[in-house]
């Protein structure tokens, strides 16, 4: 008889509990119930969109006081400039064919300032050469060792090559990207001698100058150094053969100082290169990543400025834009899908979060004496990928995202002859 009751306690309970589940989960909450629970809702889609607010307006105000911070250092920049600059060009670039006319000038800068700025990296997977590196193996490492022979046709190197080869930079059509091959590249360099002067990112553009003009590896001095290379070679019956061969040479100068004598001093290499410019028509440098604060920075280019320009007047002077680092490089297989917002840009370590504002500040200057300013660093901004990786997240493999960088040089110096 208990094993009956309890059996009928059992059902009982179990009855009881489906009609509270019934009651409690099926029927309308009463109308207090529901007040409470549509204003708990409320609550927390009030507290998330707060939260979100915060960090909008966390962003807008750091992206505001870095504007700010840009435009001041640009005023002072362009005061220093009227105080401190001997020279001051509005109207030419000196060493080119770019003289007395403001027009050509403005839309010569116009044209290449919408090239940098306003591209992006598309993927595109149309076969095309690729540029073969030879030179220091620091930058061949993203790629494996074998696989494709010198026998191997067009195609085939393509299929075989990295992802981070085959992006495009493309720029809206009132500034197409010209494309170049080395025929063309060599009768726009005829005659024109470049003195590279820098760190070593600038030395990835002496690398890059070499593996697309030279067929052979050549040997330098690490990073420090090299001897003149030819880059196009001129028959050596021409009589103009030495007027049309073009050349170039790399010096390190982590901070373009004008030193005389050779400097290891506060981390800084400094080897002395004034006495080469003499010997060159076309001089290209870059700063940054070797960091002094704004004042240090600004007066050590005007000296350098003050100086090239009294002593050599008709030597074009091309400034490279530092471009950024990128944090965690080694795991990224694609470029970033927008530029780094200003709260990403202001929490980079190591002074990049400063290199920004000093480019604009050395924009001024080397405008103010009719310089070209390339703007590398919007291009380079979002290639995250690419890189040599390991511990370097600066300098990027070749070939790779800085191939683009010679096509600048080529548009520069097609539109300057
Ligand atoms: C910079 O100069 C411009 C024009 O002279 C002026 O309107 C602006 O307020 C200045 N900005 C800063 C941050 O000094
Ligand atoms: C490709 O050619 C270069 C010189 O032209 C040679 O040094 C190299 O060994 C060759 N590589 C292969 C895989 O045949
Ligand atoms: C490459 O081509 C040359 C001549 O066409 C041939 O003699 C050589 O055996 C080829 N090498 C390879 C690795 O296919
Ligand atoms: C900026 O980047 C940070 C970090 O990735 C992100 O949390 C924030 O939402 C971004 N801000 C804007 C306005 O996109």
């Amino acid at each position: 008889m208990t094993l009956a009751r309890t059996q009928c306690m059992a059902r009982l309970v179990f009855v009881l509990s489906v009609v509270f589940v019934f009651v409690y989960f099926l029927l309308p909450p009463s109308p207090e119930e529901r007040l409470r629970i549509e204003q708990a809702l409320r609550e927390k889609k009030i507290k998330k969109f707060l939260r979100n607010e915060r960090f909008a307006q966390h962003d807008m105000m750091v992206s505001d006081r870095r504007q700010r911070e840009e435009q001041e250092a640009i005023n002072i920049t362009k005061k220093i400039i009227k105080e401190r600059l001997r020279f001051h060009f509005h109207d030419s670039i000196p060493g080119s064919s770019i003289r007395y006319d403001v027009m050509r000038l403005n839309r010569f800068r116009q044209q290449l300032e919408c090239m940098t700025s306003r591209g992006s990296w598309v993927l595109d997977h149309t076969p095309r050469p690729i540029i073969q590196h030879k030179q220091n193996p620091l930058y061949g490492k993203c790629d494996r060792p074998f696989g494709i022979s010198n026998n191997s046709t067009m195609e085939e190197k393509w299929n075989y090559a990295r992802e981070s080869i085959k992006y495009v930079w493309k720029t809206p059509a009132e500034c197409p990207m010209p494309k170049f091959d080395v025929e063309q590249a060599c009768s726009i360099f005829s005659g024109k001698w470049f003195l590279l002067v820098g760190d070593t990112l600038h030395f990835q553009l002496h690398e890059l100058l070499l593996d697309y003009f030279s067929d052979e590896s050549v040997q330098c001095y690490g990073e420090i150094s090299c001897r003149e290379h030819v880059l196009c070679k001129v028959d050596s019956n021409d009589p103009a053969h030495s007027v049309k061969l073009s050349k170039m040479r790399f010096t390190r100068n982590d901070i373009i100082s004008l030193t005389k004598n050779a400097k290891y001093a506060g981390g800084n290499v400094e080897l002395p290169w004034t006495a080469h410019v003499h010997y060159f028509n076309v001089l290209i440098m870059n700063r940054g990543h070797h960091w002094q604060d704004d004042a240090t920075f600004r007066g050590g280019l005007i000296n350098v400025m003050n100086y090239l320009r009294k002593k050599f007047s008709n030597t074009l002077i091309i400034y490279k834009a530092t471009t950024l680092g990128h944090l965690n490089c080694q795991t990224a297989g694609k470029p970033l899908s927008s530029r780094p917002n200003a709260t990403e840009m202001e929490s980079l370590p190591y002074h990049w979060s400063e290199i920004h504002r000093q480019n604009l500040i050395a924009r001024e200057i080397v405008e103010a004496v009719g310089g070209v300013f390339l703007d590398l660093e919007s291009v380079m901004m979002t290639r995250v990928d690419g890189h040599i990786g390991g511990r370097d997240c600066l300098r990027w493999c070749i070939p790779g995202p800085t191939d683009v960088w010679l096509d600048f040089l080529f548009h520069i110096m097609k539109e300057l002859r």
